[in-house]
């Protein structure tokens, strides 16, 4: 790859869609948090807890991800966290974020709901302040717990909503996919849905393409988070290509968790060239070996891909933000800008 292409990419204006919030944890801060409040991490030092990273599928992933999030107690350290990111994605040029965030996660731990929202949120608007970062949150339920659970998470985080209309406009679905199929999840989607909430759903990570399908029909998400084994159907390639349905999709997420063997195997390209509204994201970059422009830069150079593609993989990622023509226009005529340069 030429320098001038990662200098391209680079200054490229980005929206990251699909960034779970506790995935940006990086060792360094995971050891800071675990000696500011007193817990105790089975790693002796940040080379030991970086070496544990070599995962063999998403569970192998998620043991380790829970595990870290333990550190994780009071609005401080939510809002430290949420800084920590907010620095990095405003360095690889991301002007806007949703962020996905996991609140049973936290909640079964004792950690009042109110405190999750209020650090994630206070830092958001501290940024947008001072930085002009936007930003949105995204609620998400955790698929191996049950139906009733993520009911009970909807409806502890309802009375917040007033609070922080300016951030929380959604409600997604992660975890552990296989054996957890969209449709576990009708209810409280509908009901999400019925509040006015926008919604979205991994699907097609390591599920098959049955799942996205369920997604579409059941949870009726606007989009697809992850979606890559949709092409092995074509009858849904099809469907997602007309309905310019996106998919936010994790090059060096699927790489790390095993979904593809080499990143030159990746079908991002073959999906973008298929008409899909293909988006790049990080996902978990503390876990995963980077943020937004590694992704970008190691997807461009496995896959070959040209400048403009990576101007339409950037331009996706506005137009699928859940965000109003006026607010993504200049956005979209930066990166206009930037690529008739
Ligand atoms: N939670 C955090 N990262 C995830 C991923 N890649 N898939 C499902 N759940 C997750
Ligand atoms: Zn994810």
């Amino acid at each position: 790859m030429t320098h001038s292409l990662h200098d391209f990419i680079r200054r490229l204006p980005k929206a990251e869609l699909h960034l779970h919030i506790e995935g940006s944890l990086e060792p360094e801060m995971m050891f800071a948090l675990a000696q500011r409040n007193g817990v105790s991490l089975p790693y002796a030092s940040v080379g030991e807890v970086r070496a544990a990273y070599n995962f063999t599928d998403l569970q192998s992933f998620l043991d380790l991800y829970y595990a870290g999030a333990a550190v994780l107690q009071t609005e401080q350290d939510f809002h430290d966290l949420t800084m920590a990111y907010v620095r990095r994605a405003l360095a690889d040029n991301v002007r806007h974020a949703e962020l996905f965030f996991d609140p049973q996660t936290h909640t079964v731990r004792g950690v009042p709901m109110a405190t999750v929202f209020a650090g994630i949120a206070g830092a958001l608007r501290q940024a947008r302040a001072e930085q002009g970062f936007s930003s949105r949150m995204i609620l998400c339920f955790l698929r191996h717990l049950s139906e009733d659970d993520a009911f009970a998470t909807l409806e502890a985080a309802l009375p917040l909503r007033a609070e922080y209309a300016d951030l929380w406009i959604g409600v997604g679905l992660d975890s552990g996919e296989v054996g957890n199929p969209p449709e576990k999840f009708a209810r409280v989607f509908a009901r999400a849905r019925e509040l006015g909430f926008r919604v979205v759903a991994h699907a097609g990570e390591e599920g098959p393409p049955a799942y996205v399908h369920g997604a579409l029909d059941v949870l009726q998400v606007e989009r697809i988070d992850h979606g890559v084994r949709s092409e092995e159907d074509p009858a849904l390639m099809q469907r997602l290509a007309q309905s310019g349905m996106p998919l936010t999709v994790c090059p060096l997420s699927n790489l790390k968790l095993c979904v593809v063997k080499d990143l030159r195997e990746h079908n991002l390209a073959r999906l973008l060239r298929a008409g899909l509204c293909v988006t790049i994201n990080s996902d978990d970059p503390a876990y995963f070996g980077g943020y937004m422009n590694a992704n970008f830069l190691a997807t461009a150079d496995a896959l070959e891909l040209s400048r403009e593609e990576l101007v339409e993989l950037a331009r996706n990622g506005f137009t699928a933000a859940f965000l109003t023509e006026e607010e993504r226009r200049p956005w979209l005529d930066e990166l206009q800008a930037v690529a008739a340069e």
